[in-house]
This record gives structure tokens, C-alpha cells and sequence, in this order.
């Protein structure tokens, strides 16, 4: 049966999972600027999942036909509750799953999980197995990194590879490293080869510090890859996956219309299920790169309700017109 990783177009732009900004109300968003070929969701626990508390875990993994074709990226400790996380997916019209073993905070590693399963294949490959098997087909891929406290491509890489995965996506710097070192794009090259030399149709994605369309285009063909992954070029530019929007041409009022379009987006969604604060960290990615930027964003950053924020963007708004 053919799975989104056949079906979609090579190279795969795809914008990458990001804890407390990829929810449904951002990848809309970035819907309503210029659409990556595949979206993932923030990394959501497993374990949680499974508890009884599960209703705000659960807000991680809901969403709407506008992000589709959507991945559920998931972490966890216990394979039994990947089995039954994947069910879950499954049932919810995922178009696939995907297993984080690549987060390096020490709130999770700490556990055995995620960028920490570098150092446990039996646990590792446990995990994948439960999940297949809850995922009835659907695929089941991988996100890591090239190793945990050194590079240990051939070890891990080629440990991932021979557990027939669909896709792996690789982001180029060890846990150590977290994002403190440019990210080592030699490596996942060298992954696409040791990929070659086991004749496996695993797709690799590259991952790490890609600006622009441009770039991952560039470095798809430099390393032969089969798709690129971007993270936190988003915030510099939220245009950034619309094939022909250069950022230049983007007007203050555009950058308004965004953000108070995610404030409304956000309260419609979330309504008092999430803080008012989290919505914060977006002004930066909306109010930036003009004259006066700055602040407007201490202003809106003394905020806390929706009206507050329209008040100031109008009255912002009226005076640059
Ligand atoms: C705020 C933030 C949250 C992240 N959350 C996740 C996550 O939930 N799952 C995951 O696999 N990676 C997560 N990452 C890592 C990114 O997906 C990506 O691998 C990393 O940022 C490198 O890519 P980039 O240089 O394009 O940003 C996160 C990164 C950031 C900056």
C-alpha cells in the first residue's frame, strides 16, 4: 500500500515539529502564507496520552483538514503505550507517525527517551516495533540526531536503517551539540551513502539551520536527499514556503494581519484552554524587520487578552496609513 512518503513529490519540504509553536493554529498560519508538503506535530508523550490527564496532552494532536497531509510525532518511554498512542493516530486520520528520538533536553533524556534511545537500540527498536504495530500500516518513521555525546553515524544511522523504516529524518548535530554547532550536512550525506550501500528505499530528510526554500533546494540536490526538514527559519520568515513571496515584498500591514489573524485563530481554538502567554513568543515572528518593530512589540508584549492586542494594532495601524 502506498503511504504519503510514496505518494508526495521529491524533494519534501516539510516544516519541522516544534514544542509550544507547530500547534494547529500555527500550522494553519503558516497554511494561510505558503504550505510546506508535509506538516508534523509538536513531539507528544506517549505516556501522557495514556494517563488519565490526557486532555492536555491531547491538545497536541488536534487538528484540522487545512494541515493535512499532517504527521503525529510522539515520544514516550513505554512501548506498550506507543502501540496504543498509535491506535489512537490511526483512528484520528494521521497520515502517519513519527518516533522522536532526537530531543536532547535533560527533562527527557533524563527518563531513557528520545536523543537518549542513541544509547539503547534493544529499547529503541521496541519502541518502533510496538508502534508498527498499533499503526496497521500506517508508516513509522524516525527523527534523530547523528549521535548523543559523539558521531555515531554508522552505529545508530545504520542501526535505524534496518528497521525498514519509510523515512528518517536526520538532524545533523549530536544531543551534546543541541543547537550550539553549525549542523554537520557532510554526515547526513554520508547517511544517504551508507542508506545506498545497503540498497534500502528508506527516505532520508536532512535537518538543521535551512533558511529558504532556496537552501533546502540547493542542499536536497548537494546531498541527494530525498527531502528537507526546516525548524526555526519559520520564525524569520513565515512566507518562507510559498515558492514565490520573497520576504522583501512583505508590507507592515501584511505582518499585522498575520498576527492578529493568530490571535484570533488562537482564542477561537484554545479559548481559556491555553495561557494567554504562550501566544507571545509568536509577536516576534510577526512584528519584526520594520522600523518601530521593537516598540510595538513592548507594547503587545504588556498585553493579556485579545482586545488589548487589536487596540494597540489599530491604533498602530491608523498611524502608518
Ligand atoms: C522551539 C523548538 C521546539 C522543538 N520541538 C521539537 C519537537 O517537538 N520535536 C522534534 O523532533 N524536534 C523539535 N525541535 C527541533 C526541530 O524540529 C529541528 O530539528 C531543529 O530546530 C533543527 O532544525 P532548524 O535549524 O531548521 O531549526 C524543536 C526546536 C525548537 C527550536
Amino acid at each position: 500500500m502506498k503511504t504519503i512518503w510514496d505518494k508526495l513529490e521529491k524533494p519534501i519540504f516539510i516544516l519541522a515539529p516544534m514544542e509550544d509553536v507547530t500547534d494547529t493554529v500555527f500550522r494553519r498560519i503558516i497554511s494561510s502564507c505558503g504550505r510546506p508538503n508535509l506538516y508534523f506535530t509538536e513531539f507528544t508523550n506517549v505516556d501522557g496520552l495514556a494517563s488519565k490527564g490526557d486532555k492536555v496532552v491531547s491538545q497536541r494532536i488536534l487538528y484540522t483538514k487545512e494541515e493535512k497531509p499532517l504527521i503525529a510525532q510522539i515520544w514516550g518511554m513505554k512501548p506498550e503505550n506507543y502501540f496504543k498512542a498509535a491506535q489512537r493516530l490511526v483512528d484520528m486520520g494521521y497520515d502517519g507517525i513519527d518516533i522522536n528520538m532526537g530531543c536532547p533536553q535533560r527533562t527527557v533524556t533524563r527518563h531513557g527517551a528520545c536523543s537518549a534511545l542513541i544509547k539503547n537500540h534493544s529499547l529503541a527498536k521496541e519502541i518502533i516495533q510496538a508502534t508498527k504495530e498499533g499503526a496497521k500500516g500506517l508508516p513509522v518513521s524516525v527523527k534523530t540526531r547523528i549521535g548523543f555525546n559523539k558521531i555515531v553515524l554508522d552505529e545508530w544511522i545504520g542501526f535505524l536503517l534496518d528497521q525498514d523504516l519509510p523515512a528518517l529524518t536526520i538532524h545533523g548535530r549530536t544531543a551534546a551539540e543541541m543547537s550550539k554547532v553549525p549542523a554537520h550536512w557532510d554526515e547526513i550525506g554520508k547517511a544517504v551513502e551508507i542508506r545506498n550501500a545497503k540498497k534500502l528505499k528508506t527516505l532520508i530528510i536532512g535537518n538543521g539551520d535551512v533558511k529558504s526554500l532556496n537552501e533546502a533546494k540547493e542542499k536536497a540536490k548537494q546531498y541527494k536527499l530525498d527531502g528537507i526538514m526546516i525548524g526555526r527559519g519559520i520564525f524569520e520568515n513565515p512566507w518562507l514556503f510559498h515558492p514565490k513571496t520573497a520576504i522583501e515584498t512583505i508590507t507592515v500591514k501584511d505582518r499585522i494581519e498575520l498576527l492578529k489573524n493568530h490571535v484570533d485563530l488562537y482564542v477561537q481554538t484554545w479559548g481559556k484552554n491555553k495561557n494567554f502567554q504562550i501566544l507571545k513568543k509568536y509577536f516576534k515572528i510577526y512584528i519584526a524587520n520594520f522600523e518601530g518593530a521593537h516598540e510595538l512589540r513592548t507594547q503587545l508584549m504588556e498585553t493579556t487578552n485579545q482586545e488589548e492586542v487589536d487596540k494597540i494594532l489599530q491604533q498602530y495601524e491608523s498611524k502608518i496609513k
